[in-house]
């Protein structure tokens, strides 16, 4: 048992529907730390890792993100190290992941923990090693499923996501094309993750930029944005094109939904596909994803930005980073 007998938690305290996370959302609570009960452990929580959905199951999203109540510790996934367990099968000392949500002490099942390998990679387990790199493995290549030579073309690409999905098309022998916000995101983009051009959506036409980039059109169009982005590339999508919808950052936060893609009859003329998908789909393939991935990291194929804020008391803050696009790689907070 630790000394410490008070847990801080942010329990949740708004709803943000239609509108953007505002710090009175979240409320500062702080809890005796009880004895363990038997078959849990106890987590002190080191890590916290952020991803824009989580906004979502602040607003009770069915289908995409699952409930929240008022009052509930705020959901988010975490590592952290076994301080005191009731499970014989998990060893003081052990670094763990899983959804500790944010409170700096967490009592959990052994089950609802995954043990991590205390390695260089450890913190990576959190982002391009957990469900972040996921997400851009099986939506691109499940569902973009590139071929070699094809124009592939990712919005957010920056992100934690977008920045796995543009350098896994490079491996697959891909011309990349990035589209995100800001000069530093860009050159960073062309010239360490090694991409082919990137677009400042905040600086220049995504349309003409995508006319002169991609003369012979778009076959994967990975998309994290939504809104314009998806409206302007599907002006040049090539016959066959397949549109992965993995995310649709630009609406999270908008009052009223924005209409259609105006240009969505160009998916009739070019006899494209546009399909979403949820990570929650690939289960059985995660372990041989995951190896792969590794390697792809080990080997320098794959590089990664990781954005660590500090300080327990920031991660309302910390969430709202990433839809302002302050956060520049995956975002993750300090305990
Ligand atoms: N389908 C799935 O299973 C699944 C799983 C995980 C994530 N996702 C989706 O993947 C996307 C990326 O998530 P992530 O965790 O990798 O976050 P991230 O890309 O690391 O961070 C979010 C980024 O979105 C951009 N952004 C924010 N507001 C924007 C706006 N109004 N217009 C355009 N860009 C905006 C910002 O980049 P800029 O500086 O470039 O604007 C920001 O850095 C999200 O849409 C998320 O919902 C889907």
């Amino acid at each position: 048992m630790s000394e410490r007998s008070i847990n801080r938690q942010w329990v949740i305290n708004g709803s943000p529907r239609g509108r953007a996370l505002e710090p009175s959302d979240f409320a500062l609570n702080e809890v005796e730390l009880g004895p363990l009960e038997k078959g849990r452990v106890r987590v002190k929580v080191e890590y916290l890792s952020f991803e824009p959905s989580q906004k979502g199951k602040l607003e009770n999203i069915s289908g995409y993100s699952g409930g929240a109540k008022i009052g509930d510790v705020m959901i988010g996934r975490g590592m952290g190290e076994v301080i005191e367990s009731q499970d014989a099968k998990l060893a003081l000392g052990s670094k763990v992941f899983g959804y500790v949500g944010w409170q700096e002490f967490a009592d959990m099942p052994r089950s609802a923990l995954t043990v991590l390998p205390e390695d260089d990679l450890m913190l990576t387990r959190l982002g391009p090693l957990g469900s972040t790199g996921l997400t851009a493995y099986f939506g691109l290549l499940k569902v973009g499923r590139p071929e070699p030579g094809d124009t592939v073309v990712v919005s957010g690409a920056a992100g934690a996501v977008g920045s796995m999905v543009c350098q896994i098309a490079k491996i697959a022998g891909c011309r990349v094309i990035g589209v995100a916000g800001g000069p530093k995101k860009c050159a960073w983009l062309v010239e360490e993750a090694g991409i082919d051009a990137a677009i400042d959506y905040k600086n220049e036409s995504i349309k003409g930029r995508l006319k002169e980039l991609c003369p012979a059109g778009i076959n994967v169009f990975f998309d994290n944005v939504g809104g314009d982005v998806l409206n302007d590339a599907l002006t040049r999508i090539a016959p066959h094109a397949r549109i992965v919808i993995c995310g649709g950052i630009s609406r999270y936060e908008q009052e009223t939904l924005p209409p259609g893609p105006a240009n969505y009859f160009n998916i009739v003329f070019r006899q494209a596909t546009i399909q979403g998908f949820l990570l929650s789909g690939y289960e059985s393939e995660h372990a041989a994803a995951l190896a792969r991935m590794e390697e792809w990291i080990r080997a320098g194929r794959i590089v990664y930005k990781e954005d660590i804020q500090h300080g327990f008391e920031n991660a309302p803050t910390t969430l709202m980073r990433l839809f302002s696009g302050q956060n520049f790689g995956k975002q993750l907070l300090k305990l």
